[in-house]
């Protein structure tokens, strides 16, 4: 999927070391691969920091969530031009593309994040599974997304905000859909575990305005997690900005711990 340039909006050219539109404005693309498309914030948002980043490749590495990624593949179906807004450190990204790789399916995939630290993460693991062709990935916001009008196959938005408006610019006509939420018992037991007053998660499951919901797939399913892992997946979740270090700690003597996992995969297509 082509890129375009944030500021006047012309397509943009990928060079060795950058991209430039053909009105001359230019972006430098990092040693790793990711180019910085976005631009002066009003109010400036954060992504993910390295730290989340490496807990998320360690823990997502050993595979816990492959079932939720074989629900998102065989979603999928032929989709060509993908984009993962919010792609994060590019797991399920890349496990996309292998998945289809291995249907016949030649996709290409662009990753949005807003995160410049995460996206070194995602561009390294697409060269070093090989996946460095079939890849772009851009520093941008939802609210603002680098590419043209009805120019997706397929939106995957895992986790992650979700700009109904703007979604349905930039897919193709029945265009799909893919939102993965955690649903209300969504690692329970982790909760129950750190906090005296655990709360449920409270997740939309209805369609986005703009788009039909064709199924809402939920997977639920039980995970042991041994000591190092447990460490890094709530190291992944926002959990860890706001728990006191006693909390943290209660996680941190443990040897493991059985937890449930449960998501809802909204598979919706653009009306
Ligand atoms: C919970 S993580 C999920 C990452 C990935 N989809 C996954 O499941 O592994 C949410 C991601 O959304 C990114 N993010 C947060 N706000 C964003 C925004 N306004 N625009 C684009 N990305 C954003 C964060 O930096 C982070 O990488
Ligand atoms: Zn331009």
């Amino acid at each position: 999927m082509e890129l375009i340039c944030p500021v006047c909006s012309r397509s943009l050219t990928a060079e060795l070391h950058r991209y430039v539109c053909a009105k001359g404005h230019s972006f430098d693309r990092a040693k790793s691969g990711y180019v910085n498309l976005l631009q002066k914030q009003k109010h400036r948002q954060r992504g993910d920091d390295a730290d989340m980043a490496k807990a998320r490749r360690s823990f997502l590495n050993a595979g816990y969530y492959q079932p939720l990624l074989d629900a998102v593949a065989a979603a999928a179906g032929q989709s060509v031009q993908i984009a993962d807004i919010g792609c994060g450190e590019g797991w399920y990204s890349c496990g996309l593309l292998k998945s289809l790789q291995g249907q016949g399916i030649a996709a290409e995939l662009t990753g949005i994040d807003i995160s410049p630290e995460i996206l070194r993460f995602a561009a390294a693991r697409a060269s070093a599974e090989g996946f460095a062709a079939q890849t772009n990935w851009a520093v941008a916001s939802v609210n603002r997304l680098p590419f043209a009008d009805a120019s997706c196959d397929c939106i995957v938005n895992l986790f992650a905000p979700c700009e109904p408006a703007e979604f349905s610019r930039i897919l193709k006509k029945n265009g799909l859909l893919l939102r993965a939420v955690p649903l209300e018992r969504h690692l329970w037991e982790l909760k129950a575990a750190v906090y005296d007053q655990p709360y449920e998660n409270r997740p939309v499951c209805n369609a986005q305005e703009g788009f039909r919901l064709e199924q809402l797939r939920t997977i639920t399913y039980p995970i042991t997690v041994p000591h190092d892992d447990l460490q890094a997946l709530f190291a992944m979740t926002p959990y860890i900005r706001k728990t006191a270090p006693e909390d943290i700690a209660k996680l941190t003597s443990r040897d493991s711990l059985t937890t449930t996992v449960s998501f809802g995969l909204l598979i919706c297509r653009k009306k």
